[in-house]
């Protein structure tokens, strides 16, 4: 593969899905990923618990923050609240279409409206001194021409912007739900390619549907690719991309990762009180297509929500695991 130097691999930002302990998780498998944070908004940051939201684990970086918002001024104090914290990037979320954050005026429908995002970015990056990045659509609903999208590109590169991660997909804003929003329309990746080409100076990154290296290697000539719900569900793959585009071979065996987990549920459960549930949930995929995968799966949907449950239950569903491959491989040498 003769991809550009600097290609960036990233896994994205999923609420519910991306916190600090999945991202941790996802580090032992990939060292090279750039991980992002769950969408946190800039109300919840400045009114909330921010030492919560903003923890992290130094093993993360590099680690980026997304913000959700439509404002300045507390976009710009988010933006200087994370950087502060020790984040690597801030990024802003223009492609998320759920109602919830619709009736916040943010999201994907910020798409409509490129000066004034342009205005927020601009006032993200005077007040930080990392790199302030957007995630975007290819268009909304009726407006999916390469002219809405380069019109957006434009306006807010024009405020320094430079780099660009765009979900390959339209954001439907009415008619679908999130979810739905994640497989339909179809993808276009061209559209992506054609960003690139307009403005070779900025970092253009592809997200949509990366789920096998075949996926990664249409995204040639752009500068990475971000990975969803593959890297969740099958984190191990990210073992093959370390591979395959870092030249890594050194990744750990799965039971090795699975094991490297321990001494971390550890530390979180003595210094935070964390549940061993909290983090193991994030790894029921490990085993994915493997031999004893469900029995994995089985023994993490139980043992860790027993009374009690420490870090002990990492070795019980890997022996749960062993014990059901050996059945196998005793009952196929019969
Ligand atoms: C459970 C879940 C939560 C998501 N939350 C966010 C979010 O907080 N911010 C965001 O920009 N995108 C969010 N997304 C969208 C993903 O970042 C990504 O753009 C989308 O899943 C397409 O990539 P994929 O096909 O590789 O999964 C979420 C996706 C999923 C599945």
């Amino acid at each position: 593969m003769r991809m550009n130097k600097d290609f960036e691999i990233s896994v994205a930002p999923m609420m519910d899905w991306t916190d600090r302990h999945c991202r941790y998780f996802h580090r032992l498998i990939s060292p090279h990923a750039k991980l992002y944070t769950e969408m946190v908004t800039a109300g919840a940051l400045i009114h909330g618990d921010a030492a919560r939201f903003l923890r992290f684990d130094k093993a993360e970086h590099p680690v980026a923050l997304q913000l959700g918002g439509s404002d300045e001024a507390p976009l710009a104090r988010s933006a200087e609240m994370g950087a502060a914290h020790g984040y690597d990037e801030i990024n802003l979320n223009c492609g998320c279409p759920s109602d919830r954050v619709q009736s916040g005026s943010f999201g994907a429908c910020l798409m409509n409206e490129p000066a004034h995002v342009a205005a927020c970015i601009g006032a993200m990056i005077d007040a930080v001194d990392i790199p302030v990045t957007v995630k975007c659509r290819i268009g909304i609903d009726k407006e999916d021409s390469f002219e809405f999208l380069d019109r957006f590109v434009g306006t807010i590169a024009d405020k320094g912007c430079k780099t660009f991660i765009i979900h390959a997909r339209s954001a439907w804003l009415k008619g679908l739900s999130p979810k739905e929003n994640r497989d339909v329309p179809p993808l276009n990746y061209a559209r992506v390619h054609e960003v690139k080409e307009k403005y070779p100076e900025l970092r253009i990154i592809l997200n949509g549907g990366v789920t096998q290296m075949t996926r990664i290697e249409e995204a040639e000539g752009l500068d990475g690719v971000m990975i969803g719900r593959e890297a969740y569900q099958n984190p191990y793959w990210l073992a093959e991309v370390e591979r395959k585009i870092f030249g890594n071979h050194e990744v750990l065996g799965r039971d090795k990762i699975a094991r490297a987990m321990i001494p971390y549920i550890e530390r979180q459960a003595a210094e935070f009180d964390t549940p061993v549930k909290s983090i193991t949930r994030h790894m029921m995929g490990l085993y994915h297509h493997q031999p004893g995968a469900k029995h994995w799966r089985r023994a993490l949907s139980n043992y860790p929500y027993e009374d009690g449950a420490g870090s002990e239950v990492i070795e019980k569903a890997i022996a749960d695991k062993d014990a059901a491959v050996k059945v196998h491989a005793d009952a196929r040498k019969e």
